[in-house]
């Protein structure tokens, strides 16, 4: 690995090529799986595999197609639960990975997928009350999200929507959380990581913010 000069100009980009150009058919460079639920018109519940997210206070923005079941139902009915699987729970994600709620299958999903009406069934997965939303959270999960859809930006091509979404409450199962601290213990969670479709458990902690609650005393200057 190449080390900086310490006298070198800081504002000065380096001519070494350390890299190479890749061509990768994907970008997902891993991010934690989820599976979103959400209500179909005759209120029985939709479910789907996802990744694309974000979290800034308690907004989620969610990356979700166009031509999905889900998009149609959130438009219409915005509670949904957003639900954090642990890597044990990869094989539900892929018994969903060929499946839409979306009857007729839109023609340019129709080579990959097939229409499903029972995606909980499916995917082996129990539907658990929500609290707050109308959709189902999914048992099995750790972590669930309950939200309600505040926005939905059509993306660029317009293949995909950037959606908003607003946390109202988080369930997670008691072990996550240390008694009296309604934290999420970072060293007990471990979600499902997607990246370049595979699914990895996460590899042990490699550090910290002080700003976390769990904070030892810092190690780096
Ligand atoms: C691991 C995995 C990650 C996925 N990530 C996304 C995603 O971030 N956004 C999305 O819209 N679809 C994603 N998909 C594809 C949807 O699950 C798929 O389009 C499904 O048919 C949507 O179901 P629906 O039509 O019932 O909403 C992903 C699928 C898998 C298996």
């Amino acid at each position: 690995m190449m080390t900086a000069d310490p006298s070198a100009d800081p504002s000065a980009a380096t001519s070494i090529e350390t890299h190479i150009v890749a061509h990768p058919h994907v970008l997902y460079v891993g991010t934690p799986a989820y599976l979103i639920a959400s209500t179909n018109s005759d209120g029985t519940p939709n479910l789907a595999a996802a990744s694309s997210h974000w979290a800034l206070g308690d907004m989620l923005c969610l990356g979700l197609e166009a031509a999905g079941q889900t998009a149609q139902n959130i438009a219409d009915r915005p509670g949904i639960t957003v639900n954090f699987p642990s890597a044990p729970l990869w094989p539900a994600l892929v018994r969903l990975s060929h499946l839409t709620g979306r009857h007729p299958v839109p023609a340019d999903k129709s080579k990959r997928y097939r229409f499903e009406k029972d995606k909980f069934g499916a995917a082996q997965l129990t539907p658990q009350a929500s609290e707050l939303v109308d959709a189902p959270r999914v048992q099995e999960c750790a972590l669930q999200f309950e939200a309600t859809v505040r926005r939905m930006t059509p993306g660029l091509d317009g293949g995909y929507f950037m959606v908003e979404a607003q946390v109202l409450r988080v369930h997670a199962d008691p072990a996550l959380v240390p008694e009296g601290t309604g934290e999420i213990d970072p060293r007990v969670w471990h979600p499902l990581i997607y990246a370049f479709r595979h699914f990895f458990d996460r590899g042990p902690e490699a550090g910290w913010l002080d700003s976390s609650r769990w904070a030892p005393p810092p190690v780096i200057d």
